[in-house]
């Protein structure tokens, strides 16, 4: 006899953590921040280990306060998580169970079919459009009474592509105002083009909850840090779908640090910008399809069954990358990785 598992639990693959580097190579294979944390932020997280015999405050408050400040948001407007990928299941746990749907674009980020379904919710999948973007009036068309939530990734975790500010004002009028809007943007602070302004959009919509991140472009993912911005009554209910106490004192001390010394961070961004774009002109130049990459990655398309070959080429060219039936998603990394990255995107480019 063994203990019985809720049957959507038991259903649920693990989720896949990007596999660690091989030795002298490269791990890119989590969109992680390839510099190291800014001596500021390894300074707070010191000075708060001297005190982690206590809990943390309730709810990050000082974290919230900063944040608050820094996005001109009443600090009821936001809510602090132990990562983003946890505010993401709070919310769907706090709309959706049982005979409800979720909604949102495949692929995209692989977490959301599990705390969907953990929830006990149904997914609902709409294919991306032929360049790997969201198809947003497939997804407005996929809307019924049983939804609960749509979830809109921007820039797309894997396939790089961003929503267009029109497309998705057409959208959200589409979506029924008791339904929430969870737009994530784990990675908005990559994309330079004039687009969609998330907090903007939030206050002009009760039913929109902006998620972002401190483990991307903050480079804390080690820390597990995010916020949602949104309605406090939908936040409210967010929090208490979570853990109490779980966002912890030195993650907060971290990220507080880090929004003290955004410029350094922001020269940073703008370096890795720089560098995924001058290397998605040179893949286009070797004649592989990817998509213009609006996060710090880029998106290889692939055909089922090429997995095993593509795991071959990324260990020949020591890196570690995320492999999917339908593509690779290779993360921008340290500068010496790129000749790696070229070699192998175009090798996986032959197989098609
Ligand atoms: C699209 C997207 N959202 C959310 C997250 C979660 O980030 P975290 O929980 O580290 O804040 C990730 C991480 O990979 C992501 O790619």
């Amino acid at each position: 006899m063994t203990v019985r598992l809720r049957p959507e639990i038991a259903a649920v693959p693990p989720y896949q953590q990007g596999r660690p580097a091989p030795q002298g190579g490269y791990k890119l294979s989590s969109n992680e921040n390839p510099f190291p944390p800014l001596p500021a932020v390894v300074e707070a997280v010191k000075r708060e280990a001297e005190r982690v015999n206590r809990y943390p405050r309730p709810g990050a408050p000082d974290l919230r306060a900063a944040l608050a400040a820094e996005l001109s948001v009443d600090v009821e407007r936001v809510l602090i998580g132990d990562g983003s990928a946890s505010l993401l299941q709070q919310l769907i746990h706090a709309v959706a169970g049982p005979g409800d749907e979720v909604i949102y674009a495949w692929r995209s980020f692989d977490a959301y079919p599990l705390f969907v379904r953990m929830g006990g919710a149904t997914p609902i999948e709409v294919p991306v459009d032929a360049d790997h973007a969201h198809d947003l009036d497939a997804m407005a068309d996929a809307i019924t009474e049983r939804t609960r939530a749509v979830i809109v990734c921007s820039p797309n975790n894997p396939t790089g592509t961003i929503v267009d500010r029109e497309a998705l004002d057409a959208f959200i009028a589409r979506v029924p105002a008791d339904v929430l809007i969870m737009l994530d943007e784990a990675y908005i602070e990559f994309v330079r083009e004039q687009t969609v302004d998330g907090i903007a959009l939030q206050r002009a919509h009760d039913n929109l909850v902006v998620l972002r991140t401190f483990s991307k472009a903050h480079g804390l993912a080690g820390l597990r840090v995010g916020y949602a911005v949104g309605d406090p009554a939908v936040l409210r209910g967010a929090d208490m779908a979570g853990v109490p106490l779980s966002q912890t004192a030195l993650a907060s001390a971290a990220a507080i640090a880090a929004l003290e010394h955004v410029g350094e961070t922001f020269a940073r961004i703008e370096a890795l910008a720089d560098q995924r774009d001058a290397l998605w002109q040179r893949l286009v130049d070797a004649g592989v399809a990817v998509p213009r990459p609006y996060g710090n990655f880029f998106w290889i398309p692939s055909s089922p069954g090429q997995e095993d070959a593509i795991h071959d080429i990324l260990d020949a060219n020591r890196i570690v990358a995320k492999v999917f039936t339908d593509g690779t998603r290779i993360s921008v990394g340290e500068p010496a990785a790129d000749e790696h990255i070229l070699a192998a995107a175009t090798a996986i480019q032959a197989l098609q």
